[in-house]
């Protein structure tokens, strides 16, 4: 097959698509998300989120119900489990940060809920109201952090498990002003999950890091102390600039990420202003 037919073919026909880092990330246009998408739209949604790790909208004036009814075309909805969702749409969860706080949610390098048996498959993130500069969000790809690793730490890390808890100091600060007003469970609260530390991606079968500053404390078998000098090697290596991306938020602007083989960061760099985002989170699978 000459290689402009194997391009054709490989090009989605329901939109445009651009990336924007040599790691990860790329924009999407000329779709609008508050229509009814065929399943072919919806196919080539779902095959450029594997091959991008996070894809981007920009300019979806959506409500609520099209943010849900989008998300839904890609599988089951799931509820955060510490912080109660909105009033009229649980299953949507308000990330915000107001004028008056310093800190912001999340703020810090994650995959998301990695405490939980069986962590997300990703989440659909809605910009609705932004500070006038600042608040972007920064994107790592953990297949490039895995890969480039060398064969002896593959080897190390081969039969590793991670144990990923809830409540490390760094990340319970993220969450204190939304737990102040909307905590979802008492506040004693604390989740365990113990995960490979490099997993293989369902769909893809790609090998990935699976640890994050976050919510990793330790190997299992192994003390914090003994698993710390690796695993502050790996926090270190995961997030090289040459793996990740950034992406500049605009009201209506979206980002679509697999959380299971990437990590982010909402940077906090807008103190003083408000910023107000709607993050559904879609079901995943055991990480083998
Ligand atoms: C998150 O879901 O961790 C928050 C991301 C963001 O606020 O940009």
């Amino acid at each position: 097959m000459s290689q402009a037919l194997e391009r054709a073919q490989l090009e989605p026909k329901s939109f445009s698509i651009r990336p924007v880092a040599g790691a990860l990330g790329a924009e999407i246009s000329g779709i609008d998300l508050s229509d009814d998408l065929s399943d072919e739209a919806i196919g080539e949604i779902r095959q450029a989120l594997l091959e991008h790790l996070v894809i981007f909208f920009r300019d979806q004036d959506i409500t609520p119900e099209q943010h849900l009814a989008f998300a839904r075309r890609f599988g089951e909805i799931i509820q955060y489990p510490l912080v109660k969702g909105l009033e009229d749409y649980p299953d949507i969860i308000p990330i915000v940060k107001l004028e008056h706080e310093t800190v912001n949610f999340g703020g810090l390098w994650h995959t998301d809920t990695a405490y939980l048996d069986v962590p997300p498959l990703g989440s659909i993130l809605l910009a609705r109201e932004l500070p006038p500069a600042g608040g972007d969000t920064l994107f790592a790809n953990m297949y490039l952090a895995y890969e480039t690793l060398s064969d002896g730490m593959k080897e190390l890390l081969a039969p590793l498990r991670g144990v990923n808890v809830s409540n490390t100091p760094k990340v319970t600060e993220t969450r204190q002003e939304r737990i102040k007003t909307g905590a979802k469970a008492a506040p004693d609260t604390i989740l365990t999950a113990t995960h490979p530390v490099v997993r293989t991606h369902p769909e893809t079968g790609k090998k990935a890091l699976y640890v994050n500053l976050a919510h990793t404390i330790r190997f299992e078998g192994m003390t914090e102390a003994e698993s710390q000098p690796i695993l502050e090697f790996l926090f270190e290596h995961q997030i090289r600039p040459e793996f990740t991306c950034r992406f500049s938020w605009a009201p209506g602007s979206i980002a679509f990420w697999d959380n299971r083989p990437t990590q982010h960061n909402p940077i906090n760099d807008y103190q003083g202003y408000k910023r107000v985002m709607h993050r559904i989170t879609l079901a995943g699978d055991k990480p083998r």
